[in-house]
């Protein structure tokens, strides 16, 4: 489904500024799995969803959608197969436009042809039983303008509109990060919800550990721009929030001990 094959990307390079945001990443994802991922600030996460969204160009290896080489792909043609949503609600839905006209992008990405002005009233029931999955009464305020709902509600709208559509993959960075615990709560088990009923293929990108434990079916921790960790099925419905802290600390205790060595 997805293979991310030897990405290495340096930001800056030959500059004092320089950054090795991602080195050597490989990684192999299987139709409907649901990986979770975590690792410290600046560990590269955002970088590698980036590249699979076609936002970055590796530097070096490929991404490989579905069998087919997507590297050099721009963003915009990557977006009839991927389904995005950031950390922040004001970035997956435009605030001037009504709900019912955000909805209409979102499906027009995978429409070859360009779509009709206005909505047609088949595709406006289908808007309405979309929005009516999400329990927030949606379905009754399609000329709303988006800017004028909540940011929980921005948040559970860019969801729809990211997974409606039927993506081969999903990338959630951060979505729940910037909403007060209640909504996170609800975003979080919309997410559940939306993920098992399509069966999409997702990487979600969480700094909350218990929430990278408690969903999906395979964890993944980055650190410095690697994968250090990859743990799948049973064994990660056995990890536990101490195991994740352990690994952490074997890995700073490493570079701790390799620190001394250089420096002597
Ligand atoms: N466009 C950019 N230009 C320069 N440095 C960047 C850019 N994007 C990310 N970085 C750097 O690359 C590293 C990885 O960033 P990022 O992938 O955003 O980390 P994470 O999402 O894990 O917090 C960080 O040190 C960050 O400062
Ligand atoms: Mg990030």
């Amino acid at each position: 489904m997805l293979h991310v094959k030897d990405v290495a990307i340096t930001f800056n390079e030959g500059t004092p500024d320089e950054k090795k945001a991602l080195q050597g990443i490989n990684l192999e994802l299987h139709e409907g799995e649901f990986v979770t991922v975590i690792g410290s600030n600046g560990a590269g996460k955002s970088t590698l969803m980036n590249t699979i969204s076609g936002n970055l160009v590796p530097d070096v290896g490929e991404v490989i959608i579905s069998g087919k080489n997507v590297t050099m792909l721009p963003e915009f043609k990557r977006s009839a197969f991927i389904g995005r949503v950031f950390q922040d609600p004001m970035a997956g839905t435009a605030p001037s436009m009504t709900i019912e006209e955000n909805l209409a992008m979102a499906y027009s990405r995978i429409r070859k042809r360009k779509l009709k002005p206005g909505v047609t009233k088949q595709r406006k029931a289908e808007f309405k039983e979309h929005l009516s999955t999400l329990n927030l009464g949606l379905e009754d305020r399609l000329n709303a303008k988006v800017g004028l709902l909540s940011g929980g509600e921005r948040q559970a709208l860019s969801l729809l509109m990211a997974t409606f559509t039927n993506p081969n993959i999903l990338l959630l960075d951060e979505h729940t990060a910037a909403l007060d615990p209640a909504r996170a709560e609800l975003i979080t088990n919309l997410t559940k919800k939306v993920v098992d009923e399509y069966g999409l293929t997702t990487l979600m990108v969480t700094h909350n550990m218990q929430q990278a434990l408690d969903l999906g079916n395979r964890l993944i921790m980055m650190d410095k721009g690697q994968i250090i960790l990859d743990i799948k099925g049973e064994k990660k419905q056995e990890l536990t929030i101490e195991d994740l802290l352990k690994e952490f600390q074997r890995i700073r205790g490493e570079q701790f001990e390799s620190d001394r060595a250089v420096l002597g």
